[in-house]
């Protein structure tokens, strides 16, 4: 099939403002959206940049707005966006080129809530054991690829980006609730500033934008009642 498609290019070396290229490319129904990027850059305009390694939707280093939506782009089919595709990239973080941003202001977010387990008791013989039960407490949130189209749909981030985000939420959940860990109350202490879970509005763009289909807005929600019952 045909396909219009359009890119939002910046770069920042020649151009003053972002400007939309306008590609029109022969492309399978079946191909991904990141496929079709390739296209662009390997036979039309080699000068475009974009990231992407596994191309399998495991590492996250994708994530664009596609037709107004964060996803990824070797996630989404042309068949399932039709002949009129527009790709931009992710809102909220300073562009280094094309559909490049500078994540590093949504890794130091991450890295704000000590995302690493936290135990000072000494170590068993064996492994920390854990019950299927307690395992399954924080199961979801284990999902997370930090692909950051959580983080980069949400209209309290792109309001204020010291806002620690969806995703650095997500990520605490993921130890906040798991037996083994001790740095729970270090967390929520975190999370209960200015700039922590409070700053979220409950909008579910952050659900809805997530590709490993996490309950990010419960998660949330879910860190907001562990600080309200005090375990902070
Ligand atoms: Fe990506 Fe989902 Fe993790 Fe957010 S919670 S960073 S959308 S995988
Ligand atoms: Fe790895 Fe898409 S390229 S998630």
């Amino acid at each position: 099939m045909q396909v219009h498609l359009r890119i939002k290019r910046f770069n920042p070396e020649k151009d003053k403002e972002p400007w939309w290229g306008e590609y029109e490319i022969e492309a399978d129904p079946a191909e991904r959206i990141l496929d079709v990027l390739h296209t662009v850059k390997w036979y039309h305009d080699g000068t475009l940049t974009l990231r992407r390694s596994c191309a399998h939707g495991i590492c996250g280093s994708d994530a664009m707005r596609i037709n107004g939506r964060n996803r990824l782009a070797c996630k989404v089919l042309v068949r399932d966006l039709g002949d009129h595709i527009q790709v931009e990239p992710i809102l909220g973080l300073p562009v280094i080129k094309d559909l490049v941003v500078d994540m590093e202001p949504f890794f130091a977010h991450y890295r704000a809530i000590l995302p690493y387990l936290i135990n000072d008791e000494p170590p068993p013989e064996r492994e920390r054991l854990q019950s299927p039960e307690e395992r399954e407490r924080y199961d979801d949130t284990t999902k997370c690829i930090l692909c950051a189209a959580c983080t980069t749909a949400c209209p309290s981030f792109w309001a204020r980006g010291q806002y620690v985000g969806p995703a650095a939420i997500v990520q605490a959940h993921r130890f906040i609730f798991d037996s083994r860990d001790r740095g729970a109350a270090q967390r929520l202490a975190i999370l209960n500033e200015a700039d922590g879970v409070w700053r979220c509005r409950t909008i579910y763009n952050c659900t809805d934008a997530c590709p490993r289909d996490i309950k990010v807005t419960q998660a949330i929600g879910e860190v907001k009642k562990a600080i309200m019952l005090g375990r902070v």
